[in-house]
């Protein structure tokens, strides 16, 4: 499969995605039509699906106006139905579905909304994520509860170690100071500040990272870090606890 990374508005990213088998081409999260037109335009001209991990404004932009320039499908949560513009398929969780021969699979995630999902390539071993696990961090909790945003980062957590993450945006410089911070003797934190550092210099995306990468970096996955519990004051919380001081001082950051 080809995978193009679409940067739009000032941070987001769109993922443009072919089947080579059968040609079939789809677009995960397109912010706004403009530089994903350009991209469709100069790559494929053509657009068959267009998946939705959200309802938001930056994941959905798009939609109307690729659909009506090139006639594509739209698939959503199924409890997203009337925020998600022009949905043609309601998506269930487990559920599976073809992008021509590429099966992907329906993982529910809610927290930062109530109706969010990823969706998971499990044999190209490759899961986008949406405004849910970021490099480094994890979306801000808008309308589910910090339990619900506990659980679904832990689904994603629980993927293959290679799996690969494209996530909604790049906030990956950010949230490094952020996990340095709080946990600032992570020797991978460090190695991966250069990795981060060189890509930036140069104008690349940070993205995608690994659920084993991640694992070791991003503090959201690491409330069970004495080093972490160390810095946060907080030696007996519990996991939960743990990761919702994180998630609240985070909000402030
Ligand atoms: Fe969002």
């Amino acid at each position: 499969m080809q995978l193009e990374i679409i940067p739009c508005l000032n941070d987001n990213y769109s993922y443009l995605i072919k089947d080579d088998q059968t040609s079939t081409v789809a677009i995960i999260d397109p912010s706004e039509f403009d530089p994903c037109d350009k991209k469709i335009n100069q790559k494929y001209k053509k657009l068959d699906f267009i998946l939705n991990t959200h309802h938001h404004f930056d994941h959905v932009g798009g939609n109307a106006e690729l659909k009506k320039k090139y006639g594509s499908k739209i698939l959503g949560f199924e409890q997203d139905k009337k925020r998600i513009p022009e949905i043609d398929v309601q998506l269930k969780d487990g559920q599976e579905f073809k992008v021509g021969n590429l099966n992907f699979k329906v993982i529910y995630i809610p927290g930062h909304t109530l109706g969010h999902i990823a969706f998971y390539l499990e044999k190209e071993k490759i899961v986008f994520t949406g405004d849910t696990l970021f490099s480094l961090g994890c979306g801000r909790i808008f309308e589910g509860t910090y339990q619900q945003m506990f659980n679904s980062l832990n689904k994603i957590k629980n993927l293959p170690g290679e799996t690969k993450i494209y996530c909604g945006h790049e906030y990956t410089k950010n949230n490094l100071g952020f996990c340095l911070k709080f946990n600032p003797n992570n020797n991978h934190l460090r190695d991966k500040e250069k990795l981060i550092d060189a890509k930036i210099k140069t104008g690349k995306p940070t993205i995608p990272s690994t659920i084993k990468d991640e694992i070791q970096t991003n503090i959201f996955l690491r409330y069970d870090d004495l080093d972490v519990k160390d810095a946060l004051n907080l030696k007996n919380a519990s996991d939960l606890e743990i990761f919702t001081k994180l998630r609240d001082l985070k909000d402030n950051f």
